[in-house]
């Protein structure tokens, strides 16, 4: 059975989120046209919202195509689900620049309105990001947008967002075992301001897998980016020893579950409250976890697998302390 939730008004989503980002590059050699003819298996396989960004390299161009070529087929294209993100680089936010970036994701990704977009900004100092919402806000009302969200905000420059009287829908953050930020400030207040939670690298870019228990990866088997910069979250969470911890913890639950450690991960991660999806990165083309990421559908966490967890978790670092609020990283 697959799990289907409403992220915003007429945005029903799949609550696993196909993740873009691996095809921008980093992430072994990316086929354009095998990644394209993937994509269907995906959408075919019920797994039909994907997740990516104006600078996530061919991402948009893929999902237009993709998009063209399951309207050509005649499939249906109601369930498809395509979130962007709107990543500028500081500057001027004029009604010209926004506009010509929207304009462009809307070419690119083949749709008529964008689903939601996801605003980044890098630097709080500068307050030109507040023009930037105000713009997208124009185009949400004219219809070139449908919703309005966020990547990578913190829970106070959202309070100022709101009382400048944005309307925001969601945050994308990083939220996973390793990761539990989100829930020191930011949950409380995105329920208080219905406000969703998109959760990504909850994998750890893979290395919350079977293929790391008892193993020290070398800088040269951390071959993908996103392996290198969750290694260096499990560095500041803890270590390598404390993780293997987890990972055996993990392992252990996942058996008597007769699943993996991938889908333990997921799926504690998507019960967390306010969190309606979860990112998974996909090598398009390269390697593929469809059906058993499908399997965290029918799991199910009892409180002893909690407190295995719990047990680990509560002898690492308290990251919100360490590096800041959901974010910082960036910053
Ligand atoms: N907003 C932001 O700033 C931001 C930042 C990072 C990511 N994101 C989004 O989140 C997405 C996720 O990216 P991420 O870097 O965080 O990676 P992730 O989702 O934590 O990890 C993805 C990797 O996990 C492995 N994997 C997936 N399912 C698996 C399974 N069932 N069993 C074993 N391994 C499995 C795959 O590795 P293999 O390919 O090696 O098999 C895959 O490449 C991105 O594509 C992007 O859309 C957003």
């Amino acid at each position: 059975m697959m799990e289907t939730i409403t992220l915003a008004p007429g945005l029903s989503i799949c609550r696993i989120i196909n993740g873009m980002w691996q095809v921008a590059g980093g992430h072994g050699y990316i086929t354009p046209q095998k990644a394209v003819s993937e994509m269907e298996l995906y959408h075919k396989s019920g797994l039909t919202s994907w997740d990516m960004a104006d600078i996530y390299g061919p991402a948009e161009e893929f999902f237009g195509k993709f998009r063209q070529n399951l309207e050509k087929s005649g499939h249906d294209l109601s369930g498809l689900v395509g979130l962007t993100k709107f990543v500028p680089n500081s500057g001027s936010m004029s009604r010209t620049i926004v506009e010509r970036a929207i304009r462009n994701s809307i070419l690119q990704m083949n749709v008529t309105s964008l689903d939601l977009v996801q605003f980044h900004w890098w630097d709080y100092d500068d307050a030109r990001y507040f023009d930037a919402l105000y713009h997208l806000t124009e185009l949400r009302d004219e219809g070139k947008i449908k919703h309005i969200g966020l990547t990578n905000f913190d829970t106070a420059q959202m309070q100022i967002m709101l009382d400048e009287g944005f309307t925001i829908v969601s945050n994308q953050v990083q939220y996973s075992i390793i990761d539990q930020r989100p829930q020191v400030e930011m949950e409380k207040f995105c329920k208080k301001n219905n406000i969703q939670l998109l959760a990504y690298g909850t994998l750890g870019g893979g290395l919350l897998t079977e293929r790391f228990l008892d193993f020290e990866p070398t800088r040269i088997d951390l071959n993908t980016y996103s392996l290198q910069k969750y290694r260096n979250m499990i560095d500041a969470w803890g270590g390598w020893g404390l993780f293997q911890k987890l990972l055996q913890v993990l392992d252990k639950i996942a058996k008597k579950h007769h699943t993996s450690i991938a889908n333990i991960a997921t799926r504690f991660t998507l019960d967390k409250p306010q969190v309606v999806g979860v990112v998974i990165g996909a090598r398009l083309g390269i390697a593929q976890h469809i059906e058993q990421n499908k399997q965290t559908f029918s799991l199910k966490l009892d409180p002893d697998d909690h407190s295995a967890i719990r047990e680990v978790t509560l002898q690492a670092n308290d990251l919100f302390h360490v590096i800041g609020d959901c974010g910082s990283e960036y910053r």
